[in-house]
């Protein structure tokens, strides 16, 4: 049987190597230098190693209003974000298509990628926002950072020089090209996708392995690009996977690899773009829980669920795998969801997150029905070190301030 086809066909690559490497590099040199955050480094990372595919590039004008207005590409192909660069108003405007840059670290000065500028042209946000976000609320993690941009965009197809720095994830990195080769060797006939940007807990233990029971094997596919500022950090949660991995799976079923993109919150059409990147990673089936890359009320429960059928399968590809709330109910005894358990809600444990995030801050495990002990334990020292952290840039900008 052949590999799940990527997403619009072919697996795109965008590095350049070799000797082609060396000739771009020296002629970024002689190349307009745009400066480039963090978010867009992964962007282009992602690109590069065809986690993005079809995308070779950022979105033209026309692919980004039809994006924005239909969740196409312009040529009719499903894709629900958009994947921009922003460039400052005063830089685009000595800009013009048919133009080379080079994309540069803003932090290290890295000459990440050359851009073959095709357009460059003016986004309204605020309809950019309605539609992708479903709301202009500033509250909202994803509306503050498109609204924090410059609403010139800049598109164009990418090549990449620099890889961005796997840093401490360097184990756990893999190209899509590596992780379908890894999944064939490994006899993998259907592999399910598992996104996620928080510890796993009990309930997404219970609808991993749910899926495990039908599929070949588990990509545990954590997203360690940036994330909002109070989610647990990807190094934290990186101990606690392997801990629950080495003591509550079989070693021989699941993968562990990581995603190296930003977290955009977009719920129901992230749900669609992280399943279309896990398709590109090599994966078969897709799992979507409840409020899938949701934050806040700004989403119903099912919606990220309910988007998947404005798509035929075909169009899709990969199989998405929908699960109800889960939870752990006292008098079945374990986990269940409403579809599998007859008994009242106050039989459920409920923790919500700000309550989780406040016992282990507290240094309190929360219960074993919720959370593995091996990976409270992680987590409850993990949040102190996050806070550290997080106090020591504090008094480091206020000593530069
Ligand atoms: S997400 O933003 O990456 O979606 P999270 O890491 O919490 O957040 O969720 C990972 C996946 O598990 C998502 O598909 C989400 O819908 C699902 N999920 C999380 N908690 C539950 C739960 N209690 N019941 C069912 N699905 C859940």
């Amino acid at each position: 049987m052949t590999a799940i086809l990527p997403h619009g066909g072919t697996l795109i690559n965008r590095l350049a190597e070799g000797a082609e490497r060396e000739r771009l590099l020296e002629k970024a040199a002689g190349l307009r230098r745009i400066p480039v955050d963090e978010w867009t480094i992964s962007d282009i990372h992602c690109i590069a190693i065809g986690a993005f595919s079809p995308l070779t590039g950022f979105l033209n004008e026309d692919d980004y209003r039809s994006v924005v207005d239909r969740m196409r590409l312009q040529n009719g192909t499903v894709w629900s974000l958009p994947v921009t660069l922003s460039v400052d108003p005063k830089t685009a405007s000595e800009l013009k298509p048919g133009d080379q840059v080079a994309l540069t670290g803003a932090a290290d000065g890295i000459v990440y990628a050359i851009l073959d500028v095709e357009s460059i042209y003016e986004a309204d946000q605020k309809d950019e926002a309605i539609k992708v976000f479903k709301t202009d609320d500033i509250a909202h993690p994803g509306v503050k950072k498109l609204f924090d941009r410059s609403p010139i965009y800049v598109g164009g197809p990418i090549t990449v020089l620099h890889r961005a720095d796997p840093g401490q994830f360097a184990e756990h990195y893999f190209d899509p090209a590596e992780t379908r080769r890894i999944f064939a060797e490994k006899g993998w006939k259907t592999v399910v996708g598992f996104q996620t940007r928080n510890p796993v807990h009990r309930a997404h233990e219970y609808i991993q392995k749910c899926a495990m029971e039908i599929v070949d094997g588990l990509f545990l596919n954590p997203l360690v690009g940036q994330t909002k500022s109070d989610d647990i950090s990807a190094d934290v949660r990186m101990k606690s996977y392997r801990v629950l991995l080495d003591n509550y799976y079989p070693k021989d079923r699941v993968f562990l690899g990581v995603f190296p993109a930003a977290m955009r919150y977009a719920g129901p059409r992230e749900a669609i773009f992280h399943a279309l990147v896990r398709k590109n990673y090599g994966c078969t089936h897709f799992i979507v829980g409840r409020d899938h890359a949701g934050v806040g009320d700004y989403y119903g429960t099912y919606e990220a669920q309910h988007i998947f059928s404005n798509f035929t399968p075909q169009e899709i590809g990969i199989t998405p795998l929908f699960f109800e709330h889960t939870f752990y109910c006292q008098t079945c005894g374990n986990m269940a969801s409403s579809k599998t358990c007859p008994h009242d809600k106050s039989d459920h444990l409920h923790l919500s997150g700000t309550k989780v995030r406040e016992m282990l801050r507290n240094g309190i495990c929360p219960p074993p029905q919720f959370t593995r002990p091996e990976v409270a334990e992680i987590l409850i020292a993990g949040v102190r070190e996050d806070e550290e952290r997080a106090k020591e840039q504090e008094r480091t900008e206020e000593a530069r301030a």
